[in-house]
């Protein structure tokens, strides 16, 4: 195993708010993530020796944001955009993460940014739909995520005898944190009642199980752990990664109740930090519930629970914050909002400023073990990327 001064830690974050920001360009609202991060590490620009962002794209105003909001953010060293449809946060994490490793830059930026709403919303759909197979899917059947996501929710409701009401049950947590988070697109409770009357989307989906367009940026600041500790007295590693892609078409898989590059990721992530499964080693999850029936997936691909029990797990408030796993508690993808490539990166924010005992309005879960674990899906399951964090006691 490697020594915290081998490893790479997070030394600061910024977050921007979440939601329809027609108010700034797309470069603002990158320095809106990049400014609070440099000033949480206590750096300038002149130290970072690259950086990366992590974003999708084709629907905002800038094709080379890497560039753009490099030059408005004042960051002259070399970058790189990377694209893993909703995993591009965690590929850029990656990315940077490699720069360090490889002994390119002590300090790296790894932010995410999207811009969504500079296109309508039919054109958005069109987009994130064709981000399922294009020819077998897509054009041939107009998918669109909504409707790949209830394929999964038809089969697991029936594999599962399951309810849709079950389902918003997801949604109930993540507004209930979301309301919590100053960062998120909706800070409004909600209940199965109104969950269960708001419109289908795609049946058996409704408004309330799927994640928002949002626009949205995060960023924050790598180090080498030996000039992290010089930096910060508060540095949250990152003890491995585990990557993996499945298929682009989903008529390949094997299995329609969860993702198999979840399990996968989840392995190699688990088995780089040392541990063999979630067991009792973690404060936190944050994970990738862009559907409602895509969190009870996760719960179940990466172990908190069998197969066929995630709804159980959720029904007895095991994932709340006081819970026996607690996810998502800045109200996850559904409530804080999915600017698609920022999500990753958002992610890491929140796990750091719990980690950190950070985090505000009483959403700090009890830090015991010191470890917390991050997912973050990319696609109908092309991409998964698992992380696991830790204060490095
Ligand atoms: N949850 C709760 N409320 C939502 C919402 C959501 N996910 N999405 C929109 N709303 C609200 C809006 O705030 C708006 O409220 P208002 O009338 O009070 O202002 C209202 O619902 C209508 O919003 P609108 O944006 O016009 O909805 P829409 O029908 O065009 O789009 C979805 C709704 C769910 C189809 C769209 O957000 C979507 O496709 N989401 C999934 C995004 C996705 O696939 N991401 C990638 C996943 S990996």
């Amino acid at each position: 195993m490697k020594s915290n001064d081998e490893k790479v830690a997070i030394i600061g974050v910024g977050h921007s708010k979440f939601g329809k920001r027609l108010d700034v360009s797309i470069n603002e609202l990158g320095w809106e993530a990049i400014k609070p991060a440099l000033q949480d590490a206590g750096i300038t620009q002149k130290d970072v020796g690259f950086y990366s962002v992590g974003n999708f794209g084709y629907w905002s105003e800038e094709i080379l944001p890497a560039v753009t909001i490099g030059e408005y953010a004042g960051l002259t060293c070399g970058s790189l955009k990377t694209e893993a449809a909703c995993a591009s946060g965690s590929a850029s994490l990656k990315i940077a993460m490699d720069s360090i490793l490889s002994g390119n830059s002590d300090i790296a930026v790894a932010m995410g940014i999207e811009k969504m709403y500079n296109s309508p919303n039919g054109t958005i759909i069109e987009l994130i739909g064709r981000a399922g197979n294009y020819f077998w899917e897509f054009e041939n059947f107009g998918m669109t995520f909504p409707g790949y996501y209830a394929l999964y929710a038809t089969k697991y409701l029936d594999a599962f005898n399951s309810k849709e009401e079950d389902l918003c049950e997801a949604a109930v947590k993540a507004h209930h944190y979301g309301s919590m988070n100053p960062y998120a697109q909706f800070r409004k409770e909600t209940s199965v009642e109104e969950c269960m009357k708001s419109k289908y989307v795609s049946r058996p989906l409704k408004l309330m199980d799927s994640s928002p367009i949002t626009d949205g940026a995060a960023a924050v600041i790598l180090a080498r752990g030996d000039v992290a500790k010089k930096l910060s007295d508060t540095p949250v590693y990152i003890e491995s990664q585990g990557t993996a892609t499945g298929t682009a078409y989903m008529g390949r898989r094997d299995d329609y109740t969860g993702l198999e590059a979840s399990r996968r990721a989840a392995e190699i992530a688990f088995r780089g930090a040392g541990l063999d499964g979630v067991g009792n080693n973690f404060d936190l999850f944050e994970v990738h519930d862009c559907f409602t029936i895509a969190e009870v997936m996760a719960y179940e691909d990466l172990g908190l629970a069998k197969k066929g029990e995630g709804i159980r797990l959720l029904k007895e408030h095991q994932t709340y914050k006081d819970g026996k796993f607690p996810v998502n508690l800045d109200g996850g993808l559904k409530s804080k909002g999915h600017p698609i490539g920022a999500t990753g990166i958002s992610q890491a924010v929140e796990i750091t400023k719990q980690l950190r005992e950070e985090a505000d309005n009483g959403r700090q879960v009890q830090v015991n073990r010191g470890r917390a674990l991050q997912h973050n899906v990319g696609g109908t399951g092309h991409y998964a990327y698992v992380t696991i964090y830790s204060r490095g006691d």
